[in-house]
């Protein structure tokens, strides 16, 4: 088929509507993350593709939909999995969903540094297995947050400063390393600026809000999980590549760090069976923009900058 729409399965069903409104004919991809000769032949002839994480919109792909592709609207604020350098040289606009979606990214981040701290994700496995209650010093004890915790923020960008703020809800002190975008008086005011080296060794709880780039790829690898604390923690809700897996587990392993807790990872939709084997761990699949309004917002801001394209106009949110 040629000048159709190739769209994700996880569009909502008021963006599906949205879609169905444009008059273009649509093909919708499998239910799972597609095989690449899946999104070969889906994107095959395509005006649009309405990409996910788990679609890898590569030079092959944008080859494959040929001259009349027009825009790659990625569902997600990171494109990591969209090479927006052969885009550009192929005269192809990509788009992400920025803005939409740190509140909830910043929710699950502060759900997860509570379950991780105060052991909830264990504790439920404990009851569910029936094992005996105990009290005194072999209960699940944690990390009180609200009693001085250090909370630092790798990254502090939209999602970092929400993280912040809910943060300084639950008293904590925020570190952040430091950014160039501008920031209002009272998100600088938030945190202390901190130099990553300085930060992963001062933290308690140490998350992760920068993008996957060339230069984060397994920015935390064995050297940084050595400058953190042994008691400390590891929250990462932003990409799995930027944590180096095999390090961040001999340091568990080892006893070298205390916990972590992952929504993200190395190679999605795989969990390494490494991580679900340890205790210590928290695993979330990939929830941090999983709210219901938030994702129709996301689905909805795609949809838009399609329609915005396809007719001629600027995209809203151009990566
Ligand atoms: C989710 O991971 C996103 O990038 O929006």
């Amino acid at each position: 088929m040629t000048g159709h729409l190739y769209v994700t399965r996880q569009l909502t069903d008021d963006a599906m509507a949205s879609v169905a409104a444009l008059g273009v004919p649509v093909v919708v991809g499998e239910e799972r993350p597609p095989t690449t000769a899946e999104l070969l032949r889906d994107a095959a002839g395509a005006v649009a593709i309405v990409s996910t994480l788990t679609d890898r919109v590569d030079a092959a792909v944008l080859d494959a939909a040929g001259a009349g592709l027009q825009v790659v609207a990625n569902v997600a604020v990171g494109y990591d999995n969209v090479d927006v350098e052969a885009a550009r040289a192929r005269g192809v606009v990509v788009t992400n969903t920025p803005g939409v979606l740190d509140g909830a990214t910043a929710d699950l981040t502060l759900g997860l540094v509570l379950a991780a701290a105060r052991r909830i994700a264990e504790g439920d496995r404990f009851l569910r297995t029936g094992t005996p209650w105990v009290w005194g010093p072999r209960m699940l004890v944690g990390l009180d947050l609200s009693a001085g915790a250090t909370l630092g923020i790798v990254g502090y960008g939209r999602i970092g400063r929400a993280v912040a703020r809910r943060a300084r809800a639950f008293d904590m002190r925020v570190l952040a390393t430091p950014t160039r975008s501008g920031l209002t008086p009272a998100e600088r005011d938030a945190v202390e600026f901190r130099e990553l080296p300085d930060l992963l060794a001062s933290a308690d709880v140490v998350t992760l809000h920068c993008p996957l780039t060339p230069q984060t790829q397994h920015l935390i690898d064995a050297a940084a999980l050595a400058r953190m604390r042994p008691t400390a923690l590891l929250v990462n809700t932003a990409r799995g590549g930027i944590v180096d897996t095999d390090a961040l587990v001999a340091a568990l392993t080892a006893g070298r760090l205390a916990g972590a807790a992952l929504d993200v990872f190395e190679d999605e939709p795989r969990v390494d069976p490494r991580l679900p084997a340890l205790p210590q761990v928290v695993l979330t699949p990939h929830l941090g923009s999983a709210g219901g309004a938030t994702r129709s917002a996301m689905c909805g801001l795609a949809v838009r900058n399609v329609a915005a394209v396809l007719a001629g106009s600027p995209p809203l949110t151009p990566v």
